[in-house]
């Protein structure tokens, strides 16, 4: 099949301007075909019938009315009355080349109806003069050289009737181009206010606008951002409260437990407690940070290189390596967390951490490779759910919680990314993300 879809404009715009223009096109097609075919075809018709039997009744005059005298009377009437200027050429021959038409419509008209009134041999050149037509009409005694404005035989209003339709239309288009412009606009407004929202930057200055209708789908986007943007609050607000809530009872019962004498149950209590107050610290870390922070454009490359720096001194196993412009609108704080806990998970369960980021199609992607173990395909999903770990993370030293991956997958989809989890080249996992710019 033919791929027109192709060809046909995407926007909305140029959809309805299509919808408006081709019914206009068509139906001035339509019309000015009709107007052709029946109208013009029957004028000229009439016209140039009208013009043959008036030359025709000339001739006959001239031959039922012969005499010097006469024909000067019947040639003058002619030209006065008839407007018919008509040369008598006494003894002249037609010349014998082929009688040829043009193939415009005059031509057929006008040599279909000389034919059928005069009835004589004759030649007519409706070209050579720009408002005159020529007819030479062979008599017996010489040729009649009759000369007819153009106007007589034509209907100009033809050629007026279509410059009409085409400059209506088209100031018919340009106004409609205008107003749909002008529909077009608060939609467009309105999808640039829901993707924004949807990548997690600020939607300022929104309010709905437009027909009815982008009004209504205007008015239900804000009240949706309303509930989103309250629940996310209230959700940060209550995990902050419970864990400053449990930071307290949890420090009264370590002073209590330090009061004890020492025993194999109260190391154990002591190690539970302490592994509590590092959850409760996430918690809250993680419940500050979404709060309030707003989204700036921010060098991903500079995170990166800080990050990287700040563990450098530990000489652990971890390189670098961006290219290009990496700068995209992000939350500086929560993008570092993120970053880090991917790091630090590269380096915990695969031993070393090699990070890359580059600039692609409308994003920047960031891949974390290590060269562990890494984590069996079903599971892969899993991992991120919060509080999940895999059997590998149970030993005594990569004490967790189990949510730094939620936590990371968190912040790379307020900003409008992903973040998936692939086998890396060099063997173990690969950490993949993906930042709209
Ligand atoms: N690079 C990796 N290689 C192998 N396993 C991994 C890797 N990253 C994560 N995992 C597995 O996924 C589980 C979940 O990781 P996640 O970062 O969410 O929690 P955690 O590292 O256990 O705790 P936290 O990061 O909160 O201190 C980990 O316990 C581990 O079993
Ligand atoms: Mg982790």
């Amino acid at each position: 099949m033919f791929p027109i879809k192709k060809f046909l404009p995407r926007s909305l715009l140029g959809r309805s301007l299509l919808i408006i223009v081709m019914p206009l096109i068509l139906l001035q097609i339509v019309s000015t075909w009709i107007f052709y075919d029946r109208h013009w075809e029957t004028i000229t018709r009439r016209l140039t019938t009208a013009v043959a039997g008036e030359i025709a009744s000339v001739i006959e005059n001239r031959r039922t009315f012969a005499g010097a005298a006469n024909e000067a009377h019947i040639l003058h009437t002619a030209e006065t009355r008839l407007d018919l200027r008509i040369n008598f050429k006494p003894g002249a021959i037609l010349p014998n080349k082929p009688y040829t038409t043009g193939n415009s419509i005059l031509d057929k008209m006008l040599g279909n109806a000389l034919r059928e009134r005069v009835r004589r041999p004759f030649h007519m050149d409706t070209r050579s003069h720009e408002n005159q037509v020529r007819i030479q009409v062979q008599l017996p005694d010489g040729i009649f050289d009759v000369a007819v404005d153009k106007e007589r035989l034509f209907s100009s209003t033809t050629y007026i009737f279509v410059m009409w339709m085409v400059g209506t239309s088209l100031v018919l288009f340009a106004v409609a181009m205008v107003f749909m412009r002008n529909q077009v606009r608060p939609i467009r407004r309105l999808a640039n206010a829901v993707e924004n929202f949807g990548k997690g930057r600020d939607v300022r200055d929104f309010k709905p606008e437009g027909a009815t209708e982008i009004r209504q789908a205007a008015a239900a986007f804000d009240m949706m951002r309303d509930r989103i943007q309250r629940m996310i609050s209230q959700r940060t607000d209550m995990l902050a409260g419970v864990s400053h809530d449990l930071r307290t009872p949890l420090t009264r019962m370590k002073l209590q437990l330090a009061m004890l004498e020492e025993s194999a149950d109260i190391a154990d209590l002591k190690a539970d407690i302490s592994e509590m107050e590092k959850m409760v610290e996430a918690y809250l870390s993680f419940a500050r940070g979404e709060g309030a922070e707003s989204v700036t454009v921010s060098n991903v490359s500079d995170i990166l290189a800080e990050i990287v720096n700040r563990m450098d001194k530990k000489d652990t196993d971890i390189t670098l390596q961006t290219s290009g412009d990496l700068s995209v609108p992000l939350r500086p704080n929560a993008f570092r967390r993120c970053v880090t806990n991917l790091v630090n998970n590269a380096l915990i369960y695969g031993g070393n951490a090699s990070i890359q980021a580059s600039r692609t199609q409308g994003a920047i992607q960031i891949t974390i490779d290590d060269s562990g173990p890494g984590i069996p395909e079903n599971q892969r999903e899993e991992v991120f759910r919060p509080f999940y770990r895999l059997d590998n993370a149970r030993g005594p030293d990569t004490a967790g919680t189990g949510l730094g991956l939620a936590i990371a997958r968190d912040v790379i989809r307020g900003l409008g990314g992903d973040l998936v989890l692939e086998n890396s080249p060099t063997g173990g996992t690969r950490a993949r993300m993906r930042l709209p710019v």
